[in-house]
């Protein structure tokens, strides 16, 4: 790996999935990234494994052992501050962010999240696409602000619902394409192409009007 390469911490809450499609490509040399560090709010995450492995260092912060979200908040802060990890990659981070958590690393805090946003932010996102008879949905990267999933939107990936979908299909189909468009949009950082402003998101130095979106050969439209 280059000396130069983008340091950054990932944080789960879980499987990790996502943590291990990155450690794949920057195993494969696919892409240049230096994971620092993972951080997890639950010692029981599988997603621990996959950075054990790689012998990227990991820091369990369980939140139920502080006794507010400000100051667990505070502890993560810490480790993140402490790693010197440039960008911050909430990889299925099942936690509600205190403001100012999102303060501290806004510009530089990104949030993948299972639905074409702005629409259905939260949780249970399948079930709800389901009910509202969407023809499609998808998943988004978005820069981390004090509102949930309100960020300015980086990328997206699109998939089509299908007749007799249901959550959990939804969720197997959209998954390996959570990890391309993580991937490829951590790709985009570390090539530096890609900078926060205030409410929007600068793509090689301009003002993107809607998020870039992945298409089927890896790159983005
Ligand atoms: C993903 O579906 C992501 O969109 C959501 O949490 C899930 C994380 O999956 N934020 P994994 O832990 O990376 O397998």
């Amino acid at each position: 790996m280059k000396q130069d390469a983008l340091k950054a911490a990932v944080l789960i809450s879980g499987t990790g999935s996502n943590l291990k499609a990155l450690i794949s490509a920057v195993a494969a040399n696919a892409l240049e990234l230096d994971i620092v560090r993972v951080v997890s709010n639950r010692a029981d995450a599988a997603g621990i494994h996959h950075a054990e492995t790689a012998a990227i260092p990991v820091s369990v912060i369980r939140h139920t052992d502080y006794p507010d979200r400000q100051s667990h908040d505070a502890a993560v802060a810490e480790t993140l501050k402490e790693s010197r990890a440039e960008l911050i990659i909430l990889a299925g981070y099942m936690r509600i962010l205190s403001e100012d958590f999102t303060r501290e690393f806004e510009g530089r805090m990104i949030n993948l999240h299972p639905s074409l946003l702005p629409l259905y932010k939260g949780l249970d996102t399948y079930n709800r696409v389901l009910q509202s008879g969407d023809d499609k949905t998808g998943a988004s990267i978005h820069f981390v602000t004090a509102g949930l999933d309100s960020g300015p939107v980086i990328s997206q990936v699109t998939i089509p619902v299908k007749p007799g979908d249901d959550a959990d299909s939804l969720k197997e189909r959209l998954g390996p394409q959570e990890h391309r468009l993580l991937t490829a949009t951590v790709g985009l950082f570390s090539k530096r192409e890609i900078d926060y402003r205030k409410d929007a998101v600068l793509y090689r130095g301009r003002v993107i009007k809607r998020p870039l979106k992945l298409q089927d050969d890896g790159g983005f439209s």
